[in-house]
């Protein structure tokens, strides 16, 4: 990781804070009990790695960078904001008594136990929804702006990331497999990743050879974090993590450790990692910043 990576991370998550601060806040009609919760679980310290994407892929191909005083792109802020939003309404949902039944999110008690079921649930309906709704008003272009809906939406539905929970849930119940595995984290995980690559790229107006490529970078990216996420699962420590530790293997959840082992498992993400980095091959230099990411999130604790 070069000297100035975890700078650049850190002023990259913190714009996607800024960002999803003022869209929340530009929503003047909101149920305040609503608003509660959901400024609750969204402003809660998540590492805003997703919205990251959205802004680091856009720099990519636009070439600018909000670092060097470069121009920002409005459309990938929005888009930012909204892939945070869709991934945040995932977990209030994902702690759920009905799927992972997890008390402690980001280093505060579930949404659920901060209010109570009901209102967790219509947390994460109406985070969903707004991510949409802001995608439709506020892109300043209708081309681009019909694109991110689409990709948003296919990436987080039932043929993405919802696929993905309801295939997690169903494994709970059987024997792991690899292939299982392998459609479980594709969808459940990799897919909001590859969406967030893909929303920086369109609103950077990239051509298809090179969405193809964050495709395939977005892709392996994801399926690195997950393998680490459950690795730390059974590594990490709760206090540091934000999290629960030990909940995939009492829950008997298909992951990576359980099926494969940890020595394994650790072989694993790196080889998803290095297939993200061979995917950024012909960006050159200017992907350095994206080529250090999967190193970087391989080697987090939380
Ligand atoms: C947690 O995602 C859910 C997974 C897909 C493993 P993150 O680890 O990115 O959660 P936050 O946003 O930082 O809380
Ligand atoms: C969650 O995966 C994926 C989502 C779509 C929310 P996990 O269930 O492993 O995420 P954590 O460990 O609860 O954050
Ligand atoms: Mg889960
Ligand atoms: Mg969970
Ligand atoms: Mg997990």
């Amino acid at each position: 990781l070069s000297e100035d990576f975890g700078t650049r991370l850190d002023s990259a998550a913190k714009r996607v804070d800024e960002i999803l601060h003022d869209v929340i806040s530009r929503q003047r009609t909101l149920n305040p009990d609503l608003r509660k919760a959901m400024e609750y679980t969204l402003f809660a310290p998540g590492k805003r790695i997703r919205g990251v994407l959205v802004l680091w892929s856009c720099e990519l191909i636009s070439g600018a960078s909000h670092l060097d005083g470069g121009q920002v792109n409005h459309n990938a802020e929005v888009a930012a904001a909204a892939v945070e939003m869709v991934h945040t309404y995932s977990l209030v949902h994902d702690d759920l008594p009905a799927i992972d039944d997890d008390d402690m999110r980001r280093g505060r008690a579930s949404c659920h136990k901060a209010f109570d079921e009901a209102t967790a649930i219509l947390t994460g309906d109406a985070l969903l929804t707004l991510a949409f709704e802001v995608l439709a008003k506020e892109v300043d272009d209708l081309d681009i702006a019909r694109k991110l809906i689409a990709q948003l939406g296919e990436s987080a539905g039932a043929a993405g990331m919802i696929a993905g929970q309801m295939a997690d849930l169903a494994a709970e119940k059987v024997e792991g497999t690899i292939e299982a595995l392998q459609y479980i984290h594709t969808n459940k995980t990799a897919k909001m990743f590859q969406c967030s690559a893909l929303c920086g790229g369109i609103a950077a107006k990239a051509d298809t050879a090179e969405l193809r490529r964050l495709w395939e970078y977005g892709l392996n990216l994801g399926l690195a974090f997950q393998v680490a996420d459950d690795i730390l699962d059974v590594c990490g420590s709760s206090e540091y993590l934000g999290k629960t530790v030990g909940k995939d293997e009492k829950a008997a959840k298909c992951t990576y450790p359980a099926v494969v082992g940890l020595e394994e498992s650790r072989q694993i993400e790196r080889q998803f990692a290095d297939k993200a980095v061979a995917a950024l091959k012909s960006f050159g230099p200017k992907a350095d910043t994206l080529r250090q990411l999967p190193i970087a999130l391989l080697e987090r604790g939380k």
